[in-house]
């Protein structure tokens, strides 16, 4: 997956630079990258945290793994391989963005820890790729269970279901770690947005 298939393909420059973009935006590109297990809050903490984001007239986006498995990436399921597939296109999607000068917030379970570091690669670690662990533990994931998947996992229904029949990596050096089992959503969204004014990225 990682090679390129085609050749006789040349990049072409614009006249626009991303710094020309973020200009006009007000603030940089950047990607908010949430991991976790399903059920932890990734998405109800990107969610919370656009609004936030726009009421101060940031352009925002939101990738979010069940509304991207509907279209882009309708054609991968869960084994191990589509996974990284999944992961590798969305990388690339918020490395797009970026350069679009969004910010991005992307809610991906994103189990291994090589595919997120594929996506942060793509940053060249300038600073506009933070990983948010989303850290939940399994058995409040599974008390929630919003959408009945655990217990289908639990029954067999479901096979390769991260946390009880697939594994989970947990993040080495997140740049936020966040503990939705303790803490609600706006004290959650607080710590975010702590963060990223420390480093500027916001005003
Ligand atoms: S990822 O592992 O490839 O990053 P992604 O975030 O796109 O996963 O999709 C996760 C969502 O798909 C979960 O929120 C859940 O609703 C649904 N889902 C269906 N089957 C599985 C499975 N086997 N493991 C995890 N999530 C699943």
């Amino acid at each position: 997956m990682g090679t390129q298939k085609s050749s006789n393909v040349h990049w072409h420059q614009g006249q626009i630079a991303r710094a020309d973009r973020e200009k006009l935006n007000g603030h940089q590109g950047f990607t908010l990258w949430f991991t976790g297990l399903s059920a932890s809050g990734k998405s109800t903490m990107a969610v919370a945290l656009e609004q936030k984001l726009h009421e101060m007239n940031c352009r925002t986006y939101i990738l979010d793994g069940d509304n991207i498995r509907h279209g882009l990436n309708k054609d991968l399921g869960f084994s191990p391989r589509d996974r990284n597939e999944n992961i590798r296109r969305i990388g690339e999607v918020a490395h797009l963005l970026r350069d679009a000068g969004i910010i991005n917030m992307v809610a991906f379970i994103s189990p291994y820890r090589s595919d997120r570091q594929l996506a942060r690669d793509l940053s060249k670690n300038d600073g506009t790729f933070i990983e948010v662990y989303v850290d939940c533990p399994v058995d409040v994931c599974e008390a929630r269970d919003p959408k009945g998947m655990y217990k289908k996992a639990r029954d067999g229904v479901i096979k390769e279901f991260t946390g009880i029949s697939a594994p989970y990596e947990t993040p080495e050096n997140p740049e936020i770690h966040l503990l939705t089992g303790l803490y609600d959503v706006g004290e959650c969204v607080g710590q975010i947005l702590n963060y990223l004014h420390s480093q500027r990225l916001i005003r």
